[in-house]
């Protein structure tokens, strides 16, 4: 893609602020969303911490010093207007679920990107991250200009495993000691999509994610069926 596509793409971005899927509403944080992300934060802190970077203890926790949080906004704000960053809060039926952030964005030759998730723990098992994450490839591909994302997830982590099966998403290995979750260096197996596979697979992937989402469905009629 020519620099001026780039630039101009660059400058839409920042205007961009809501994604839509089925289910989903994908916006970046703001100040007012602090009591909703206090309580899901608070809620969910055993079910996340185990798969997070710890925080650094000297600074304050934004999942409960407000001014904390409104700080963690703005700089995401300042991130998204420089390009290197876009964030995104998960909104399902009205309330805050979680998040799908995309970072470290890397120009020139690489034009390259990791993506992180999590969701509320009450809301786990439904195919939301997934189903998020369709929209999120999409806006990186097409209005960041990306030309790959990266998922970096540790080999203990079936469920976050599942989400990329789901997806179909092509393994590239393990890097050792790649990324340091809750105190330790944690190897990682990383995933990757290029805007090639995008363009080629995004029907199929959704295709693959309803086939997903009807066996489950069929799953737990029939659970409940004997329950
Ligand atoms: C990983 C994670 C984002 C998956 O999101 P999700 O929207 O629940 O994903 P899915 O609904 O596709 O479920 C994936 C798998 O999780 C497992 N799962 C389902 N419900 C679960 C629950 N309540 N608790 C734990 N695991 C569950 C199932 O194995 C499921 O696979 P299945 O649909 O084939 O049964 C979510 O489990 C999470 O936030 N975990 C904690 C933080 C984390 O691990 N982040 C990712 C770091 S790489």
């Amino acid at each position: 893609m020519p620099l001026g596509e780039r630039r101009r793409r660059a400058s839409t971005v920042r205007g961009v602020s809501r994604l839509r899927t089925e289910r989903l509403e994908l916006r970046p944080l703001v100040p007012s969303d602090f009591a909703q992300w206090n309580e899901v934060r608070e809620r969910c802190r055993v079910w996340l911490s185990k798969w997070e970077p710890r925080p650094p203890a000297s600074a304050p926790d934004p999942s409960r010093d407000p001014q904390a949080f409104s700080n963690r906004c703005r700089m995401r704000e300042r991130e998204r207007s420089l390009g290197t960053a876009f964030d995104f809060g998960l909104w399902h039926e009205g309330w805050f679920c979680g998040e799908i952030n995309i970072s470290h964005v890397a120009r020139g030759a690489f034009q390259s990107a990791h993506v992180g998730y999590w969701i509320d723990e009450r809301l786990a098992g439904r195919g939301l991250v997934a189903e998020g994450l369709m929209a999120v490839f999409e806006f990186a591909f097409s209005q960041v200009g990306l030309h790959r994302v990266q998922i970096s997830i540790m080999p203990r982590n079936s469920a976050s495993l599942r989400v990329v099966d789901k997806l179909g998403l092509r393994s590239e290995g393990t890097a050792q000691g790649y990324i340091q979750i809750a105190g330790v260096w944690e190897d990682h197996v990383r995933f990757g999509i290029t805007l090639e596979e995008w363009n080629a697979r995004r029907d199929e992937m959704a295709a693959r994610l309803r086939d997903a989402r009807n066996h489950g469905v069929t799953q737990s009629s029939a659970s409940d069926s004997h329950a």
